[in-house]
């Protein structure tokens, strides 16, 4: 978790190295030692026998600078027993190994599906799912108390739209997702990375535009939103100079917040420390 939000969970030692890094430096990392009470359970096997597979892609023998910090995290008993009973019905592991079809996902082939990346702990998620159930949303994030939690509430609250994704959203977008499989991108509050030599971690980049560009539908919405001003600049900036994105707002600005985006949980943390938040909304152009 980038330095500006303070984290909720550790990381371990092996873990904590970006994929940037190349194996042999990994492999020079001694594994912390286990604590004496620990349980026998190696690195490999899951935590939760029918819940998120942990790296399914094993995207960590990718050559390729990720947007987030993998972490070891801690789950509560309501969120591992939400990842066990639930996740067979309403997850899905990223392992990239093939396409996807969306409405068998979730049940209806004519439910328009929107992505949302970097879900978090899911109550925003939650909330536009419930606000809007004629949209499924397939939320995709790695962060394992948040895919439990998220589960949570899609049962409390009786939500049949909404899909939780475990994995890189890249690896979804490249190579499970066909071309304008999705009707919209949300993208809220993407992790700062407010170091200089962090910045190339960002997510939004002409890279991530161009290959998010080729998955949304023409006319599909891609919705931003950060609390970061600096990273605001530069999503308005890379945005507005990508060939398949036009500003939905005549004079090429922000976007007010619109009604459907419910405030989340790291907006209220940037709002406590007087951040200004900013929402962008581009509008897939037809090819
Ligand atoms: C700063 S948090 C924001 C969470 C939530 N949207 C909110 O506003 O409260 C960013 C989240 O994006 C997730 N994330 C970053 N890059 C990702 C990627 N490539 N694929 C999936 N999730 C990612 C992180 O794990 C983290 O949970």
């Amino acid at each position: 978790m980038p330095e500006n939000h303070a984290p909720t969970t550790e990381a371990t030692a092996p873990e904590a190295l970006g994929a940037s890094e190349p194996l042999e430096a990994r492999a020079a990392v001694p594994a912390p030692a286990a604590p004496a009470s620990a349980p026998a359970r190696t690195r490999r096997e899951p935590m939760f026998p029918d819940g998120p597979a942990p790296d399914p892609a094993g995207s960590h023998h990718e050559r390729r600078i990720r947007s987030f910090q993998p972490r070891r995290s801690r789950v509560t008993t309501g969120q591992g027993e939400a990842l066990r009973r639930l996740w067979p019905k309403w997850g899905l592991d990223i392992d990239g190994l093939s396409k996807l079809d969306l409405g068998e996902l979730f049940g209806d082939p004519e439910l328009p599906v929107v992505l949302e990346i970097g879900f978090g702990m899911g109550e925003a998620t939650a909330k536009m799912a419930a606000a809007d159930p004629g949209t499924g949303i397939l939320a995709c994030d790695v962060h394992t108390p948040g895919q439990g939690n998220l589960l949570n509430l899609a049962e409390q609250n009786g939500l049949e739209n909404v899909r939780v994704a475990n994995g890189d959203a890249i690896i979804l977008l490249r190579e499970m997702l066909v071309p304008d499989a999705l009707a919209g991108l949300r993208v809220y509050f993407p992790d700062p990375w407010p170091k200089k030599r962090h910045h190339k971690r960002r997510l939004i980049q002409p890279e991530f535009l161009a290959l998010a560009a080729t998955r949304i539908a023409p006319g599909g919405l891609l919705h931003c939103a950060t609390d970061w001003e600096p990273y605001a600049e530069q999503m308005l900036e890379v945005l507005n100079s990508s060939p398949d994105f036009e500003n939905t707002q005549p004079d090429g600005g922000y976007a007010p917040r619109p009604e459907f985006r419910p405030l989340t949980r790291f907006e209220g943390q940037g709002l406590d420390k007087g951040h200004v938040v900013h929402d962008l909304l581009f509008r897939r152009r037809a090819a």
